[in-house]
């Protein structure tokens, strides 16, 4: 089994590019099945998410081709509607192909989505969604099976809560269905916008994405097209995180300063200089990082739920005591007691995490719980005195290309065993 070895407590420099968001890569492979001949993603991340996202797509009859950071999908051989069982468990993101497939063929089998284990993760809106646009969906055994009998059309649906997942299965299943569909409540998340723009390329008309009211007028069929994935806002946070807890001055390439307007303030609460220009983030740290009062993780334009447990590593050597509270999933503080292992001081109870900051952290072997949690333990390793040994980083490398080669280039001492 792989792990990474972090010699904590070196200084970085230089400039690291921020690759292309899993987040949205994701959904956008999904929503390649609706296109009919040819796509090509650029910036389209090399992570094991990805890579199950071609499977899945595979499975189902496409032609798909990497080069280099390019994928392409060729969607005229698509004939099956089954996504298997192991696909459907690795990754969360997997639910979003039901409503890419039962647009394109109007039926689909597939089990409960996986991913990591953050508490309850149901997907009730996304079937009751489906089901109000004229989809049949029964349950058996675990499995779903879904048909649209004569075809999808628009409905007018209300969401319980932005759910990012059910928003973009409805805008999925809405592109090609008949009439117009109109998502109240809809999810803001800026990877809900690019999953309608690479829609809009391929001929859908969707309007209103990125704000809570987002309409959808079905069109009769979508064609390829080539699209860029945006960059990944939560490696950025994790890559801000690391240059805070390592004191350091690093250029961040590639980014999307509009993306992470809710994370800036809290850095510059650390005391860090964050100055974006274009499509650059300058970023120095401070001498010595200053607790932060309360992050309420939210949906966007709030606090991102997944760069909590990144910034918390950065938190816990921090001068004074910060508090983070977790509203969006309820168990999403696996990493506070590996954390604690390398001598933070946490106490997490229900949403609600307290950090008090302590000098030094020290290395030690830990394991990663999730993806973000193990990002955090990369973040926390850089910081800390002596050898940190991480293990489990398969959750790691389903969200962060090369993570040891990022940082490396920019002289963290850190390897793959
Ligand atoms: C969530 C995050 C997203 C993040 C992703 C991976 C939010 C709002 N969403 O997206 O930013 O990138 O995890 O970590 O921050 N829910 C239901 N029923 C449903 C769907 C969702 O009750 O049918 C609940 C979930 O249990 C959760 C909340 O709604 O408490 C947010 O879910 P949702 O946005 O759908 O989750 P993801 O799409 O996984």
């Amino acid at each position: 089994m792989q792990r990474l070895v972090i010699e904590g407590e070196k200084k970085l420099s230089g400039e690291i590019s921020v690759h292309g968001a899993k987040n949205s890569a994701l959904p956008l492979l999904a929503a390649c099945v609706l296109a009919k001949g040819e796509t090509v993603l650029h910036n389209c991340p090399k992570l094991s998410d990805v890579y199950a996202a071609l499977r899945i797509l595979a499975c189902l009859g496409c032609k798909c081709i990497r080069e280099e950071g390019s994928v392409s999908v060729n969607t005229d051989s698509l004939t099956h509607f089954n996504v298997p069982d192991e696909l459907m468990s690795q990754m969360r993101s997997s639910i979003v192909f039901l409503g890419a497939i039962l647009g394109r063929i109007g039926r689909c089998r597939l089990s409960f989505p996986g991913g990591c284990e953050l508490g309850p993760r149901p997907i009730d809106m996304h079937i009751a969604a489906l089901e109000q646009m004229g989809a049949k969906i029964t349950e058996e055994h675990g499995t779903l099976d879904c048909d649209v009998g004569k075809g999808l059309h628009g409905a007018k649906i209300v969401l319980s809560f932005p759910s990012v997942g059910a928003t973009e299965n409805i805008i999925l299943a809405a592109a090609t269905a008949k009439g117009t569909t109109v998502i109240h409540n809809a999810a803001r998340e800026p990877e809900i916008s690019d999953l309608a723009r690479f829609l809009n390329a391929c001929g859908a008309k969707i309007s209103g994405f990125g704000e809570d009211t987002v309409y959808i007028e079905g069109v009769k069929e979508l064609h390829g097209c080539e699209y860029e994935v945006m960059p990944d806002r939560i490696v950025l946070a994790t890559y801000m995180s690391a240059a805070a807890i390592t004191g350091s001055e690093l250029t961040f390439k590639n980014i999307r300063v509009q993306d992470v307007e809710a994370i800036i303030p809290v850095f510059e609460q650390m005391g860090c200089a964050v100055c974006p220009i274009e499509n650059k983030m300058f970023f120095s740290a401070a001498k010595s990082l200053r607790a932060c009062k309360t992050i309420r993780t939210m949906p966007f334009p709030g606090f991102p739920t997944d760069a909590q447990a990144v910034v918390m590593a950065a938190l816990s050597k921090a001068r004074g005591t910060s508090i983070v509270v977790e509203n969006i999933f309820s168990s999403r503080f696996g990493h506070v007691d590996e954390l604690c292992k390398m001598g933070a001081d946490i106490k997490a109870e229900g949403k609600i995490a307290v950090i008090n900051g302590v000098k030094r952290l020290s290395g030690a072997k830990v394991r990663a719980t999730d993806l973000r949690g193990g990002a955090a333990l990369v973040v926390a390793g850089l910081g800390a005195q002596g050898i940190t040994e991480i293990s489990d980083i398969k959750y790691i490398d389903r969200g962060y290309e090369c993570i040891e080669q990022a940082f490396s280039s920019v002289g963290a001492v850190i390897r793959r065993v």
